[in-house]
Order: C-alpha cells, then structure tokens, then sequence
C-alpha cells in the first residue's frame, strides 16, 4: 500500500509573494474554493499579521470555505500567533503555522539572536500557539543551510512545545536533491520523537531544483510537501503543485506514494491561477503548459498517432487538458451558459451572471465558436478583475504603412463617460496615450505579452502587461478577439489594480508589507 502524502498548498501565501502577484480578498476565496474543490490536504491562506488585507482575507477563507486545514502563517512573538489564530479560529479545521529563521546566516544579519534565544522563542511561539490550536505547524526557515545540530535542537524544541507538524524548508533553493533528502533522513535519524509529527518539504525553485528537491525529501521519509499552483511564489517561485503530484502519480509503483488530488482539476486550477495573478505560463511549462503535450516532429506525431504510449508519458485530459468542448454559440440563452458555467466550477452571483452574459453575447457575435476558454477569459475580465475604477466604453484605432497611428478611447470612470486621442510610435502605444490623457495616469510600461486563448485565427488574444508608478508593480490582463481592445483592457485592469494598490491597500493585500513581515 503506497504511503499518502499531503499536498499543502501555499499559492495564496507564498505564491503571493510573486512579485505583481498580489490578489484580492474575493480573488482569494475564489481561488480557495478551486483548491478545496482539487482536494488539497492544507490550504495556507496568508500571513494574518503582515497587513489588514491577509488577515481580512485569511478570516473570510477560514468562515467560508470547507474541506481541507485551513493555515495561517505567524512569526513566534505572541501579537503574529495571536492575530494568526484570530483570523483562523473559526475554521473547520485550523491550523497555525510558526516560522523563525534556524541558519547562522539568517541569526546573524536578520535576526540578530543567538542560537539559545532562537531556541527560547521557539518554545515559547509553538506553545503559545499549542494553547490555542490543535493543529501547530513549525518551519524551521533556511533548515538547509542551517548547522544540521542545531537545526535537530529547533525541531526538538519545537517538538516538546506542541509542534504536530515540522517543515525543513529550502528557503533560497540552495540544495541539491541528495543533499536535501540526506537532511531529511538526518532530522528523522537524530529527533525520533518527529516520527509522531508529519515532516514536511517547502522548496523555492532558484536553481531550478524544486520539485527535485520536494522528490527527494518525500522518498527520504517526508509525508507534507509544500507547493503552489504554477509553481509560483517568492523570487524563482516553489515546487508546483502539478509536477509534483503529477510525478508521485506517474511514478507512483516507483516512489510508493499516492496523494488525494483530483487530477482532473489540475489544468483549471492553473488557469484560474493565470487569470487572477496575471502571471502567464510559459508555454513550455511541464503539465500545464501549452506545449506540455504538443508533437511537432514528424516521427514523434507518427508515433503518437499509432501508440500514445511511444511519446506521451501522461495523457491531457488525466489532468483535464482537451475537454475544451465547443460551449455555445450567438443563439445560445442563459441557461445554457448557466449550467456551463457550473460545470466549469464556477459559483456566480445573479448581478454576475447578467455581466457575464452580456459580455458573452457581444463575444458570440464576434466568435463563431466559444469554447471553455474563451468563457474562462471572459469570467476573468468580467469578474474576476480588481473592482473597477475605469472601464473601457470605447476604443478605435487608425494605423498601417503610411499613417501615424492614432486611436480614439472613450473610459467610464463611474461618474461620467470621457474620450481622447493619442498617437504613437504603434497602434498599442497611440491607445496607450489616449488612456494616460484620459486618467491622468502616467504608468511605465515594463512588459507587454500576447496569447492566443484558444486555436484559430478568430481566437481572442489575451494580453498581459507589467505597470510600475510610484514604486507600485502590478500586473493588468485583458482578453478580446480584437487585439487593441484586449491592450486597451490590459492596461486599464493594470491601472485599476495600481489605483486600489494606492488608495486602498487592503483590498489588494498589497506587498506594501512591512519588511520585517515578508516571509520566505
Ligand atoms: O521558504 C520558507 O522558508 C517559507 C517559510 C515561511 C515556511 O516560506
Ligand atoms: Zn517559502
């Protein structure tokens, strides 16, 4: 009998860390259904202590969403443990997750303590926190780079004080797979007593090594790994969540271990994930990429065409990739809509659904075929966005060979309907100076990316852009068949997220975080 393994998902915490990747309380709980819905063991919904926005969003999850623990991360002093626990109590299940740094590096120029004070608030945090939860996770940050006998004493103490979960994270990505499944097997080797706890894998991805790493430690004897949907998350990001499981999966009569998730939800959780962080997925992306399980050499499609088996080590639609049915079309009514929409996953308030269906029938009449992407796109411009301070009316753009591109915008700012003209050295940028006239806004653009939603030459185009203005970096997506108008949404939506990030930081759980807050 394979041994089970938890999947701890820390999207919503560390995979906010992404830079630009801040979500919204709504966006959040959306995104915690989805995981609850995947089946994942744990849920670590953020860090109540670091702003007013995670501990609004970490309450909010805790009260409404069901299934799997739901986590909240807290240093060791008695304010972070009490606010964790304030904002999770009334979860089902809670769990509160103490964190301090154990490696030399980190007590010296970070914390400034020595090692028998680390130890001290150890103890004291992980009971604090005993007395309150049934549930005390403990992460011993940098644990792989930590003296190997002082990192067994953390998990030791932490042990005594009431810890029923440790974590060894590789905080910085430094190790090796060896390396790291050696720790593992040290601290199981010199603190017996973790034998009663579940120890844990947390692994950052800088050299490129995460789900390696998170392998690694879960054959040295780890049964909690630690990942986030895309494998986004702080710097270089953390073991995804689809690899891993997807590893454990594939190779499972190898490795003997099996997890709980339901694999079928893997590609519309990572969709989901697109849509609210703006983070794209690059194509190439192992399991959820568009590419992942795309032949393009003659002898490779030959051979695929005669045995999937020859090439193809997973199938799409294990994950649920390729169930992309045509939906609906211009003559299609609500319900029809409706019941898709569920069938995709999606809970959607009546005001929505009008939104949405609106937007759908202008879509329909542009689109000969929509498909679950197109909706998922359209679900993500229509509801899934920042609440909204400008909404795109109107735009008309003039460019070719010959002419000096010029576009005409028209913005609804909530209290009246404004229009303009700019000119560029592009179409983009002509609609990118109409919008700054209009909002008086005067954002950098760092990035700019399109996609292709779905296939065809009528697919919509899914635009991304990277907005920085005063010291603000926030991501904007817009999705539309006309490739202006998807730009002209992108830079909007990123305009709106740098507005909410200025003037109401807790909405976006802006990382406006004090520095001491950020965690690994
Ligand atoms: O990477 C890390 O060490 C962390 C801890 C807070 C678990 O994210
Ligand atoms: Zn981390």
């Amino acid at each position: 009998m394979a041994d089970h393994v938890k999947i701890f998902d820390t999207t919503l915490r560390d995979g906010e860390q992404s830079p630009g990747a801040s979500m919204n309380t709504g966006e959040k709980i959306r995104l915690a259904h989805k995981l609850a819905q995947l089946k994942v063991d744990v849920i670590e919904v953020g860090f109540p202590a670091s702003s007013p926005g995670d501990f609004e969003a970490v309450c909010a999850i805790a009260q409404e969403v069901s299934g799997p623990v739901v986590c909240g991360l807290s240093r060791t002093n008695r304010e972070d443990v009490e606010r964790c626990w304030e904002a999770i109590k009334e979860a089902e299940r809670p769990r509160i997750h103490v964190f301090i740094a154990t490696s030399d590096i980190h007590l010296k120029y970070k914390l400034r303590l020595e090692r028998q004070e680390v130890l001290e608030q150890i103890r004291s945090g992980v009971a604090l926190a005993a007395s309150l939860c049934d549930d005390v996770q403990f992460s011993a940050e940098d644990a792989s780079r930590s003296d190997p006998d002082f990192l067994c004493q953390a998990v030791a103490t932490a042990l005594e004080a009431g810890a029923t979960t440790i974590n060894i994270p590789d905080t910085v990505g430094y190790a090796l797979p060896q390396e790291y499944g050696q720790r593992i097997a040290y601290v199981r080797k010199q603190v017996p007593a973790v034998e009663d706890a579940v120890l844990s894998v947390h692994c950052h991805d800088d050299l490129g090594l995460a789900v390696a790493n998170t392998l690694a430690g879960l054959q040295a004897g780890a049964r909690q790994a630690e990942v986030c949907i895309n494998g986004i998350g702080e710097r270089a990001g953390n073991a995804s969540l689809e690899e891993v499981v997807m590893a454990i999966s594939a190779r499972s009569a190898d490795l003997g271990l099996t997890t709980g998730i339901n694999k079928k939800g893997i590609y519309s959780a990572s969709r989901l994930v697109t849509m609210i962080t703006g983070l794209p997925v690059q194509p190439n992306k192992a399991i959820v990429g568009v590419n992942a399980f795309a032949h393009e050499a003659g002898i490779h499609v030959d051979g695929v065409l005669k045995q999937p088996l020859t090439y193809e080590i997973l199938t799409p639609e294990e994950v649920g990739i390729g169930q992309s049915s045509l939906v609906l079309g211009k003559h299609s009514g609500r319900a029809g809509l409706k019941s898709r929409i569920a069938e995709m996953g999606y809970t959607i308030s009546d005001e929505n659904f009008e939104r949405l269906f609106e937007a759908f029938k202008v879509l329909a009449d542009k689109k000969k075929e929509v498909f679950n992407e197109d909706l998922e796109a359209l679900i993500a411009d229509e509801i899934l966005r920042i609440p909204h301070r400008w909404r795109l009316d109107y735009v008309s753009v003039s460019s070719g060979t010959v002419t000096v591109p010029t576009a005409t915008v028209r913005i609804d700012d909530g209290y009246e309907v404004l229009q303009d003209f700019g000119s560029g050295v592009g179409p983009v940028d002509a609609v990118y100076a109409a919008i700054k006239k209009i909002t008086g806004t005067n954002a950098k653009l760092l990035r700019f990316t399109v996609a292709s939603v779905t296939g065809g030459l009528d697919a919509q185009g899914e635009v991304t852009v990277r907005l920085e203005e005063d010291e603000h970096v926030v991501l904007g997506k817009g999705a539309d068949p006309d490739i202006m108008v998807a730009s002209a949404k992108a830079y909007i939506n990123g305009l709106n997220r740098l507005y909410f990030r200025k003037t109401q930081p807790a909405m976006i759980n802006g990382r406006s975080k004090p520095e001491h807050a950020a965690a690994g």
